[in-house]
């Protein structure tokens, strides 16, 4: 059975797409543990319902940097994890981590990777950026993480059309639908061939 543990920062609207899918047998997969740097947001209350052990380790509850990525490892290595799944974790993941899992950390990205991403590009501003730039179409990447942010090998995209009249909201709830399809279909592709 694959092993998966979570990180997020947000809503977690992907993050309970991937449990929900787990828990109605499309993806044969068992989720560890949630690891937060927002001990309030809305994916903490998913991993509440569904008794998945959160972590919150952030600057806040670690501020020597030594000891905020040892806690993130000792979380990591504690439940010998198959894959990492980044599912709106909002902060560059430290090299640390990047080494003890290469291959082995997916993220999902809301645009057409490799256009609009890297430093900045993240959540709503993404959405603002691909407006911005007249774009005409525009939608989620799912790809390994490597040491460099938004840079690693892409694992599968969705198009969706950039209308005249979007707002960067409208667009992000746009792409975040098709999120919600491709990520845990792309694990479960991706797992299968390790
Ligand atoms: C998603 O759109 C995800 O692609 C994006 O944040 C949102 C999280 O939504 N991630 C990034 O921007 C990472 N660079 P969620 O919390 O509802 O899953």
């Amino acid at each position: 059975m694959l092993k998966i543990g979570v990180m997020a920062s947000g809503g977690g609207s992907n993050f309970k797409a991937i449990i929900d899918h787990i828990g109605e047998g499309d993806l044969e997969a068992q989720c560890k543990f949630l690891i937060t740097n927002n001990g309030t947001c809305g994916a903490v209350a998913h991993a509440q319902e569904y008794g998945i052990p959160v972590y919150h380790i952030s600057g806040k509850t670690h501020p020597v940097v030594a000891e905020y990525e040892a806690a993130l490892l000792d979380v990591i290595d504690r439940y010998d994890i198959d894959l990492l799944i980044l599912a709106g974790y909002m902060k560059a993941l430290p090299v640390s981590i990047v080494r003890r899992l290469p291959d082995r950390i997916l993220n999902i990205h809301p645009s057409l990777l490799p256009k609009f991403g890297g430093k900045g590009f993240w959540g709503i501003h993404v959405h603002e950026a691909v407006i911005a730039a007249h774009e005409k179409e525009s939608g989620p990447t799912v790809h390994l993480v490597s040491e460099e942010i938004d840079k690693g090998r892409i694992l599968a995209q969705v198009k969706v059309p950039v209308l005249e009249d979007d707002t960067p909201e409208v667009l992000a709830a746009r792409v975040l639908v098709q999120e919600h399809n491709l990520y845990w279909k792309t694990i479960r592709d991706y797992a299968a061939q390790l």
